[in-house]
């Protein structure tokens, strides 16, 4: 893969007609090292948040070795390119025919449910020859509250209070290893957010009295973005770390995390085309069709730059219309640039790495876009303590630099 010093040297060279997407291997091999060497447990990457096979590599080599697979796609997809890899196949609603799949040709041992209607498909979909396996490690997943966080996943999946203590029995006597798991919701901005899960895990466990080998407090971990400014990392391991260890479960309990964009979101972001300013709003050359669908559909505002050499010192707001012929491909933002911003100018959006890139799709013809890698430094760190806001939001080319 080409590979340049950053967006601007690409822009100078290639003045590009399609969307680019620029890619920092470097931020998610910081990203994966930090969670092997401080999450005082085990970090199962969720590949929901970018499936790319570069990025799995990545990660894989600076040390993850676990991975949350949520589909069968996903399951042969990460077995294709890490054969070596654990394979926990997280997602509470599966179809028989893809637990057998994952269990029989693909080695999964580890499954998540939040029914006994899905325990008994995992019961049944891994048995062989009428013998039950004995070598499963089943995650019961509850519900908890997504209050702390900006993306609710508090409303689909998790067993019921009521109903947990039952469930975890059952799941008891078909699991060599038994597992509670939650997800606080995604971008939690405080570790609050985690305590409070873990309460719920203590009652849980209290009222069932089972042993529990695993607790999995999922994914949340937060990134950084305009408007969004979560509190260092550290501060969430030291909150799940004291809260798992006063859970009564026996030393030798696992603890698990699954996070998806805390891993990625800094691993890529996006280069577009400027192809028409209407007053404040900008015509874009990618949009909610392509990789910025949260831009779109949930008003997430992504910090931008300018690929100018100069521009106004005079900042506006701007939103921005995607390629597509649909009055729906629109991202409100407001996206902060200089006001002379223009028709045939470049702009590079960041921190995409996460539920970005992945959402692509070819809607109305548009979602082409080339790989490059970049050697600069992402738009915000939350590894680094570059925060979007102290860049501004509001950028001419030239303020980052490779650290
Ligand atoms: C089961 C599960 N685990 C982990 C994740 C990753 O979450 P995040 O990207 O917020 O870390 C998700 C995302 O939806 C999920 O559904």
């Amino acid at each position: 893969m080409y590979s340049y010093p950053d967006a601007s040297s690409l822009v100078r060279a290639l003045r590009p007609d399609e969307p680019i997407t620029l890619l920092r291997p470097h931020a998610a091999e910081r990203a994966a090292r930090f969670f092997v060497e401080k999450f005082p447990g085990k970090s199962l990457y969720a590949v929901k948040a970018n499936p790319s096979p570069a990025l799995l590599e990545t990660l894989w080599a600076a040390g993850i070795t676990h991975y949350d697979v949520a589909s069968l796609g996903e399951v042969r997809l990460v077995h294709k390119f890490l054969p070596d890899a654990k394979l926990c196949f997280m997602h509470p609603v599966k179809s028989e025919r893809a637990i057998a799949q994952a269990y029989h040709n693909h080695g999964v041992r580890t499954f998540s449910l939040d029914s006994h209607e899905e325990l008994e498909k995992i019961v049944r979909a891994t048995a062989t020859d009428g013998t039950a396996a004995a070598d499963l490690e089943l995650c019961v997943r509850i519900r908890v509250s997504s209050d702390h966080a900006k993306l609710s996943l508090a409303a689909k999946f998790g067993a019921e209070p009521a109903e947990v203590a039952d469930l975890l029995v059952a799941t008891r006597q078909a699991a060599d290893s038994l597992g509670i798991a939650f997800h606080v919701g995604s971008q939690a901005m405080t570790p609050l957010a985690y305590a409070e899960a873990m309460e719920k895990v203590r009652a849980a466990i209290v009222e069932a009295s089972v042993t529990v080998d695993i607790v999995d407090v999922g994914g949340g971990f937060p990134s950084v973005y305009p408007g969004m400014e979560p509190p260092p990392l550290e501060a969430y391991f030291e909150t799940i770390h004291r809260t798992f260890e006063d859970l009564p479960i026996s030393y030798s309990a696992e603890l698990w995390c699954e996070p998806g964009r805390a891993l990625c979101a800094e691993y890529a972001s996006l280069l577009v085309k400027v192809e028409k300013r209407r007053d404040n709003e900008l015509y874009i050359n990618d949009g909610a069709y392509g990789a910025l669908f949260d831009a779109a559909h949930v008003s997430w505002r992504f910090p931008v730059e300018l690929m100018r050499e100069s521009g106004s010192d005079e900042i506006s707001e701007f939103a921005f219309y995607g390629p597509t012929c649909d009055d729906m491909d629109y991202m409100a933002g407001p996206f902060l640039l200089p006001a002379d911003v223009k028709a045939g100018d470049y702009i590079e959006i960041g921190m995409l790495g996460a539920y970005g890139c992945a959402m692509r799709t070819e809607f109305n013809g548009f979602g082409e876009t080339e790989d490059f890698t970049v050697e600069d430094e992402p738009m915000a760190s939350l590894y680094t303590r570059i925060a979007a806001n102290d860049l501004g939001n509001v950028h001419h080319i030239g303020k980052r630099s490779a650290q």
